[in-house]
């Protein structure tokens, strides 16, 4: 989503607004934009595309205001344009926003009904025009913006500057997260703690509803009703945003590299090893009392809650409920107070998410959080916390969060599967143990990828791609097809391979590669025969399964990749590898924006 950055400076800021933008690139955009004040005077800088052509632009007409604020826009409301792009302004004001003003058209409508004359499609302009309405009757800065905060419905931050006013920011969050660093004698605003790192590394969040009026001397923040509240200021270290490349030529593939250390890293967090223990963290709810799960997440964290649903239903014989987080809501799941909902989500900002884990709180559930970002809004409003220890993920395209939060979960099932009186102590060890020599299995899988490269060749000729996977494999098929058409922009489906003949068989020709995810596992032989079912209909068959499969599958594939023989309650892990592998190379084969693919953002932080 959008990126927000200000700056309260004792110098030209332009370019620090548009370094700490940079660090806000992750999360995808299609314009930025810089408002300062020059002398007083409101000047803007905005341009279509990356930063560097902002960059460009501000070399050849430099912005010195020592106040400043800058965004990155992933449009919501209007083309990515230069018009639309932020900041919006009017003669009083600049403001730069994150998220979506549901009730802009009403808005909109109303001041125009004033005969204001709106320049631009987006619901930010009239966010702008309503402070000024507010000004122009005579209302401070500070009266202007808590008038206007009430009437806007949605998720949303928003910084303001104001025309004149060379010491004071307002920043504002509601949905959509906003932190303040403290400087020395300087202070910021920034859509995380990442955009403030080369700045400071004490920082403020924002919680929903409050705003914050920024001067160079301090920050005074008032909660939704105007009261002044305190926010507790925590120390950061920036150290863990380091947000390099290394060797790697995308964030992307140092990512899918760095899943042995830190899935090994959430492993260790969870289990004990030596007592060949699952430890999940403290929780206010025993398995035990449970009689359902329900699992809400989006995306690639949704498929990691579906991996999870067969491992508590087979491990702790506890049925599992789970819903894309855009449904759960608005299907107004029966919830039984008491029982639990897990949201997993790797930003831990993901607006449905974040409404899946309010809605359950509603119906008095337990939420337990599985993020990687400790400090986002779902982890703030979790009962009960399961952290992965990822680091940063920078790629759009989600790999170590994927395989971390398989981690939380698995370790969990195990102790679900304790707690419930449903594995003794010998299985909770032999899972235990499979588990942590994940890591191992991983740095093993990685050492396949020259020839998954070559594979991915093939794979980037075509037009549609199916993958196919039974059991555990199935959420794995969907994952990588998920990966493939967001990064390569190919069109590719994921299906239960069990599913084929009830359709999507009539797909198969020799046009289409059929991705076949199959551990030699309890399913194994039943997918062998959807294979033949592919073969004997001129599909072309890429095979992703170990030794044992690759001799007993015995037909023609246009490849198979052997993956290391691992116990199959852990093959989601470890298969993840090579299915992110080929994904990844198809999409650089083709030349593809790997690390900030088209139309998407890391954190979807509107609904
Ligand atoms: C995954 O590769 C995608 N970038 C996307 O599906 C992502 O998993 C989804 O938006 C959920 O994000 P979250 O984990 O931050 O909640």
């Amino acid at each position: 989503m959008c990126g927000i950055v200000g700056i309260l400076g004792k110098a030209a800021v332009a370019t620090q607004v548009v370094d700490a933008l940079k660090r806000l690139e992750y999360r995808g955009y299609d314009s930025a934009g810089v408002a300062t004040l020059e002398n007083g005077r409101l000047t803007r800088c905005r341009a279509e595309g990356k930063l560097r052509n902002l960059e460009l632009k501000l070399s050849e007409a430099p912005l010195t205001g020592a106040i400043g604020i800058g965004h990155t826009r992933w449009a919501t409301h209007g083309r990515p344009n230069e018009v639309n792009a932020h900041p919006h302004a009017t003669a009083k004001l600049a403001v730069v926003h994150n998220g979506i003003i549901e009730n802009f058209r009403e808005l909109k409508r109303e001041l125009e009904a004033k005969g204001v004359v709106f320049e631009t499609e987006t619901d930010t302009e009239v966010v702008a025009q309503l402070v000024t309405d507010a000004l122009q009757e005579g209302r401070t800065p500070l009266e202007a913006v808590g008038t206007t905060l009430p009437r806007l419905r949605g998720a949303f931050a928003l910084a303001f500057l104001f025309e004149g006013e060379a010491d004071q920011l307002i920043g504002a969050r509601h949905g959509a997260p906003l932190a303040i660093g403290h400087g020395d004698g300087e202070m910021y605003l920034g859509s995380d703690a990442l955009a403030l790192a080369p700045f400071t590394d004490q920082v403020t969040y924002l919680e929903d509803g409050d705003w914050a009026v920024l001067t160079r001397a301090g920050v005074t923040i008032r909660d939704a009703g105007g009261h002044p509240v305190e926010r507790p200021r925590q120390t950061i270290p920036t150290g863990s945003f380091i947000a390099s490349k290394g060797n790697h030529r995308h964030f992307m593939a140092k990512e899918i590299y760095e899943q042995p250390e830190v899935v090994g890293r959430t492993i260790a967090h969870y289990v004990d090893f030596a007592a060949g223990r699952a430890c999940p963290p403290d929780l206010p709810f025993s398995f035990r009392d449970l009689r359902r799960l329900s699992i809400s997440a989006c995306g690639t964290a949704y498929y990691a809650g579906l991996v999870a649903k067969y491992w508590f239903e087979r491990l702790a014989r506890l049925p599992v409920e789970i819903d894309v987080a855009s449904e759960f809501r608005y299907r107004e799941a029966p919830l039984d107070p008491g029982e639990l909902t897990i949201v997993v989500s790797q930003s831990g900002e993901t607006a449905d998410t974040l409404a899946s884990l309010r809605y359950a709180k509603s119906q008095g559930q337990h939420v337990l959080s599985i993020v990687n970002v400790t400090t986002s809004t779902i982890a703030r409003e979790s009962g009960a916390l399961a952290p992965t220890l990822a680091g940063p993920e920078i790629g759009v395209a989600s790999t170590k969060a994927f395989t971390c939060q398989l981690a939380v979960l698995l370790s969990l099932a195990i102790a679900a599967g304790r707690q419930r009186g449903v594995l003794d102590e010998a299985e909770e060890r032999r899972l235990v143990d499979a588990l942590v020599g994940v890591p191992g299995l991983m740095s093993e899988a990685l050492r396949g990828e020259a020839e998954i490269e070559l594979l991915a060749r093939e794979i980037a000729k075509a037009k549609d791609v199916l993958y196919l996977g039974r059991g555990t494999s199935f959420p794995l098929a969907l994952e990588g097809a998920l990966k493939l058409k967001e990064i390569s922009y190919i069109h590719a489906e994921g299906y239960a391979a069990g599913e084929l003949k009830h359709g999507p068989i009539a797909l198969i020709d020799d046009a289409m590669p059929v991705i076949v995810i199959a551990p030699s596992d309890a399913v194994f032989e039943k997918t062998v025969s959807n294979m033949q079912e592919v073969a004997a209909r001129g599909g072309r068959i890429l095979l992703v399964t170990d030794r044992r499969g690759a001799a007993e599958a015995a037909m023609d594939t246009f490849g198979t990749v052997v993956m290391p023989d691992c116990d199959p309650v852990v093959s989601p892990l470890v298969y993840a590898v090579a299915i992110q592998l080929l994904a990844y190379h198809t999409a650089v084969f083709m030349g593809k924006d790997v690390d900030q693919p088209r139309n998407l953002a890391k954190s979807v932080t509107v609904e």
